[in-house]
């Protein structure tokens, strides 16, 4: 995750980007050499960085962050480490200018959406210069509570695989209909990837869906299903419900 913002960093120009990786891959190292990124710089040149973002696993989140906490205490910190609530990075880091994330997978590609929420003390900088950040890796948005970020785990953080789940049950449709198993793959895989192309054009999916949905039409004897009693709509509302939920007691 942390290698896909760097690299939108990087491709963007636009930040001096000093990079803590105790085990570099060749990857980093090249853009080292290339005089991209200072990789592993000593502390003394860390000082001068407005803002850290913290990269690293939940679980070693505190062995990483404590040799830095001299310096941590007078930058800002954007946080994606899953379910680390904002007062358990103050604590670590010694500041109160932390702001919490949320990016998703597609941050890989250049396409991800983040939620952020800024602590109290974040200033109104610290959070134009953490969602400029984020936003090297697709879209960001501010939430108004830490707790909404609950819901965004829930939401856009597990959404790729529910997304990715409802392309295995067309691709088993499919098959269930007399179609090739690798036939069926390849239409559900391009009919997501269509789909999601179209979506990211006018932003808008009841009137896409409507577009393709004929009065009488094949698409509507389907709709009629999915969007049923017992259809869609209440699956997810359950799924993203126990998404939040788990979010909620890890964070705990
Ligand atoms: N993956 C997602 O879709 C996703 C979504 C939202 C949030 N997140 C959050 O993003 C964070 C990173 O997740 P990830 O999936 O990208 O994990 P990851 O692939 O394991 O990346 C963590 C990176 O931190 C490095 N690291 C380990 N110890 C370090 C230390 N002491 N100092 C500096 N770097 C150190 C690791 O190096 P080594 O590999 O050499 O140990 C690795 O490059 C997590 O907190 C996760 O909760 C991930």
């Amino acid at each position: 995750m942390g290698g896909a913002f760097l690299r939108g960093l990087v491709a963007r120009d636009e930040f001096s980007l000093l990079v803590i990786e105790p085990r570099a891959s060749p990857a980093l190292k090249a853009l080292a050499r290339a005089g991209q990124i200072i990789l592993n710089p000593d502390l003394a040149a860390m000082g001068l960085a407005r803002l850290a973002v913290i990269a690293v696993k939940p679980q070693v989140l505190p062995e990483a962050i404590a040799p830095l906490r001299p310096l941590l205490s007078h930058m800002a910190v954007l946080s994606i480490a899953a379910g680390v609530r904002v007062k358990r990075l103050e604590d670590l880091c010694g500041t109160r200018r932390i702001i919490r994330a949320m990016p998703n997978l597609a941050v890989e590609i250049g396409m991800g959406i983040s939620a952020a929420y800024a602590a109290r003390g974040a200033t109104r900088a610290d959070v134009v210069l953490a969602l400029s950040i984020l936003r090297a890796g697709g879209k960001a948005e501010i939430v108004a509570r830490e707790d909404l970020l609950d819901a965004v785990t829930a939401v856009s953080g597990s959404g790729p695989a529910y997304t990715f789940h409802l392309v295995e049950a067309l691709a088993e449709a499919a098959q269930k209909e007399g179609l090739p198993p690798a036939l069926a793959r390849l239409l559900a895989n391009e009919t997501l990837a269509g789909a999601a192309g179209l979506l990211a054009r006018s932003g808008d999916p009841a009137h896409l869906r409507e577009q393709v949905t004929s009065p009488g039409g094949t698409t509507e004897a389907g709709l009629r299903v999915l969007m049923g009693r017992g259809g869609l709509t209440p699956l997810v509302r359950k799924t993203v419900a126990a998404a939040r939920k788990r979010a909620r007691d890890l964070g705990r």
